[in-house]
């Protein structure tokens, strides 16, 4: 799958996703990052991209035209119209099930904004979709499109290995994950839980099942609403005191 960014900051975007899984996916060929920096197609001779917006008010602007420029090199030989994601926080709320979606795709571009936003007839001629990673502001797109980034390449084939990939099995269920224990056995007078050290494989696994139940009710009842559960499951929850809104 390829990656494209259209950003004014690309070594953020190279050298964060250059490093670890991401970037170990990047050498091994299973994914594509092409970072274009918006300021190379500024026709000002001052390389300018921002100016003061229309109506008066305070920040900048990004221009449309530099974007558009760099858009036009950037799809020039994709088939179609590709999938171009503008990363904001007016955007919907990214999901674990949007980022299976984007991983169908076969080329898919990020639009990271900066200063007070971008001149909005870009927006309506380029952009599918609008995306935030939450409701919250931060400085620049670039950290939510490598979000974004990250979340789609390792649901990509041979990014994870099968140990990583089992593991993220037990979220597709709606369930948080059963705590972990390493060595050692003690740790500032806290054991590891006795069954974990038992060998007996059937009752680990009803104790990670519980856990992760547990776990999920305290933290984040909203999942269990969605999760498929056994009546084991029920039963368990129900002791804990978990009243399910529409059972
Ligand atoms: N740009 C600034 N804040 C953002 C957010 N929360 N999500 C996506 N893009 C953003």
């Amino acid at each position: 799958m390829n990656f494209h960014v259209l950003t004014l900051f690309p070594d953020m975007i190279i050298q964060g996703l250059h490093t670890s899984v991401t970037g170990k996916a990047i050498d091994r060929g299973h994914i594509r990052l092409d970072v274009v920096n918006i300021r190379d197609y500024s026709r000002d001779k001052h390389k300018h991209v921002d100016d003061t917006p229309y109506g008066g008010g305070a920040g900048m602007v990004m221009q449309p035209e530099p974007i558009w420029l760099a858009y036009e090199d950037m799809t020039k030989d994709m088939p179609g119209r590709p999938r171009l994601i503008y990363v904001t926080p007016q955007g919907t709320t990214f999901t674990q099930q949007m980022a299976e979606e984007f991983s169908r795709e076969e080329d898919l571009i990020f639009l990271c904004g900066h200063y007070e936003g971008v001149d909005e007839r870009i927006l309506t001629e380029i952009v599918t979709d609008y995306v935030s990673i939450g409701d919250y502001v931060l400085t620049g797109g670039e950290l939510p499109a490598m979000v974004m980034i990250d979340a789609v390449s390792r649901l990509l084939p041979g990014v994870l290995n099968n140990e990583e990939s089992a593991e993220f099995e037990s979220f597709q269920d709606h369930l948080l994950e059963h705590p972990h224990y390493t060595r050692p056995v003690e740790f500032h007078g806290r054991r590891v839980p006795e069954v974990l050290l038992s060998g007996h494989h059937a009752n680990i696994e009803t104790w990670r099942r519980q856990q992760s139940l547990k776990r999920t009710l305290e933290r984040r009842p909203d999942l269990l609403e969605k999760a498929p559960l056994t009546s084991k499951d029920l039963h368990y929850l129900k002791e804990l005191g978990w009243e399910p809104e529409d059972l």
